[in-house]
């Protein structure tokens, strides 16, 4: 979903025949969700502000032209919203089908475990792949401009370790850093192929300010994000969330 919207003043819509009514502001995707239809997505959750990244939320709207992404487009009074057409199914599938050719192909390999990239490309119903699969080659020294390694893991953090080769560079992270947390440790860098998180200037993530509160980790969609502990252990059968006096994130640990 996407952030709830505050407003006294309410809009009534229609989404895949179904019509609701939610706050002014509120965005097409949260209404939906509202009035039971769910409208794929990678790039937005209810914590953070919208971005409109991923592509996949797209939806028509009656009367209208385009494919607006349905998390950063408003709902508005008396629209009529469609958000599983053969046309958006088809796109979705294009757009997965892009981001699958630069990933590694192999899930039983990644420790993401619940992985929202492989259930998206399962959910559009994506097989086989045009563009090659150059991501699968992860491993591989790619070197940019300025001679930095751009696929190369950032293990810097003790806790958690950052796969670029698995990034679809949706900003979740640096969202939920900057906004869970309150913290601006990380950035976007590089363009294309090349882009990957970073602290800034090439910087790996222990050179910025994170405080390891872990908020990007449980924002990121793929497996780019992911706790050491889980490298190597697994994901847990059960956890506990906590939160203390020090972040406001909440903390994820193995309960025995
Ligand atoms: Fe809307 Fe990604 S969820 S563009």
């Amino acid at each position: 979903g996407t952030p709830a919207a505050r407003s006294d003043k309410t809009v009534t819509l229609t989404i895949d025949g179904r019509s609701v009514t939610v706050p002014e502001g509120t965005s097409i995707m949260r209404a939906a969700r509202e009035a039971g239809v769910v409208v794929p997505k990678l790039c937005a959750n209810d914590m953070v502000k919208s971005f409109g990244s991923c592509r996949l939320c797209l939806v028509e709207i009656e009367g209208r032209n385009g494919t607006p992404a349905s998390c950063t487009t408003p709902a508005a009074d008396g629209i009529s919203v469609s958000t599983g057409t053969e046309r958006l199914q088809s796109i979705r599938r294009g757009v997965m089908e892009l981001y699958m050719s630069d990933h590694p192909a192999d899930c039983a390999a990644c420790a993401a475990g619940d992985c929202e990239m492989a259930h998206m490309a399962e959910t559009v119903g994506l097989s086989g792949n045009r563009y090659g699969m150059e991501g699968a080659n992860h491993l591989a020294p790619s070197v940019d401009d300025h001679g930095i390694n751009f696929k190369e893991l950032d293990v810097s953090n003790p806790y958690f370790a950052y796969d670029p080769a698995k990034c679809i560079v949706c900003s979740l992270c640096v969202r939920a850093c900057e906004e869970q947390q309150g913290t601006f440790a990380l950035t976007v860098e590089g363009r294309g192929f090349e882009s990957r998180i970073t602290a800034g200037m090439d910087e790996p993530f222990l050179q910025s300010e994170c405080v390891s509160c872990g908020a990007c980790v449980q924002a990121c969609p793929t497996g780019a994000l992911q706790e050491k502990s889980v490298i190597e252990m697994g994901m847990p059968d059960h956890s506990e969330i906590t939160t203390c006096a020090y972040c406001g994130v909440g903390c994820s640990f193995k309960a025995e």
